[in-house]
């Protein structure tokens, strides 16, 4: 409560799901976005931001960045802004009002910037996606998973990073298959389980998973009643580019594996 973040830039790009609490804000570009619980909040590389909660509450979020990439690369640079704030030159969640609509692009933008111009992708309109699938077959080995796009391309939101949320509905388990790429699981919601590698990862709301490039990998929602739901951060975009990306499913064994071992948090 009354904290804020001074303004900085930095080339790693950052997303921001919001874990708990509600009316903290993060300011890009001069356009302040306010958060609420499921939210994500996109920053892309070397825009200018600060973030700050103005409310009398704590609020949570999860921040994930391409940090190891770009300093694999060489190519880290970080900026302070001169002043504690950025100056604000839109309306607070202007980016929600221009290209927050589902399918619906203002024909007038002409920019195309390669990050995506939707700085946050709100909670309801993601659950209201993902409660209208309900009964769609989705995927074998990904159950519900919709990607989160770039309004105006249809690709992945930020060049270096993907974000996908997933449903598994009651009682669903996953066939289990492997790619190159990592990704970084939040549990939005429900309890349930992953197998990565052989090894049994029991999770519940608020809990965070990662899972490595190449690791076998199925999930399992442990309720009978209600959804369970994942929200993930991947690298996908750039292995695609690069032609590296390499996915397998799994056949053995009637497509899940054994698992040898159970993960238990110290
Ligand atoms: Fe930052
Ligand atoms: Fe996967």
């Amino acid at each position: 409560p009354g904290e804020s973040a001074r303004a900085h830039r930095h080339t790693p790009t950052a997303i921001r799901f919001i874990m708990e609490g509600e009316g903290a804000y993060t300011a890009v570009d001069g356009e302040r976005v306010y958060m609420r619980p499921g939210d994500l909040i996109l920053t892309p590389s070397w825009a200018w931001h600060d973030h700050g909660n103005e409310t009398d509450k704590p609020v949570v979020w999860m921040d994930g960045l391409d940090v190891p990439l770009v300093q694999f690369m060489n190519a880290m640079f970080f900026q302070l802004y001169d002043d504690r704030l950025y100056p604000l030159t839109k309306p607070n969640n202007a980016s929600v009002q221009l290209h927050g609509h589902v399918s619906l692009q203002p024909t007038w933008v002409k920019e195309r910037a390669p990050a995506s111009p939707l700085l946050l992708y709100s909670w309801d309109a993601t659950w209201r996606s993902l409660r209208a699938l309900w009964d769609a077959t989705g995927d074998e080995h990904d159950g519900i998973a919709l990607e989160y796009t770039h309004p105006q391309t249809g690709r992945s939101v930020l060049p270096t990073m993907a974000c996908w949320i997933q449903m598994l509905r009651p009682g669903e388990r996953t066939m289990a298959h492997r790619h190159t790429g990592s990704a970084v699981y939040y549990v939005a919601q429900g309890t349930g389980e992953s197998i990565i590698d052989g090894c049994r990862f029991p999770w519940s709301k608020g809990d965070i998973i990662t899972l490595p490039s190449w690791a076998l990998h199925e999930h399992a929602n442990g309720s009978t009643k209600d959804a369970a739901v994942l929200f993930s951060i991947q690298d996908r975009p750039v292995l695609d580019a690069l032609g590296l990306y390499r996915e397998e499913a799994f056949t053995e064994n009637g497509g899940n594996q054994a698992v040898r071992s159970t993960f238990a948090a110290s």
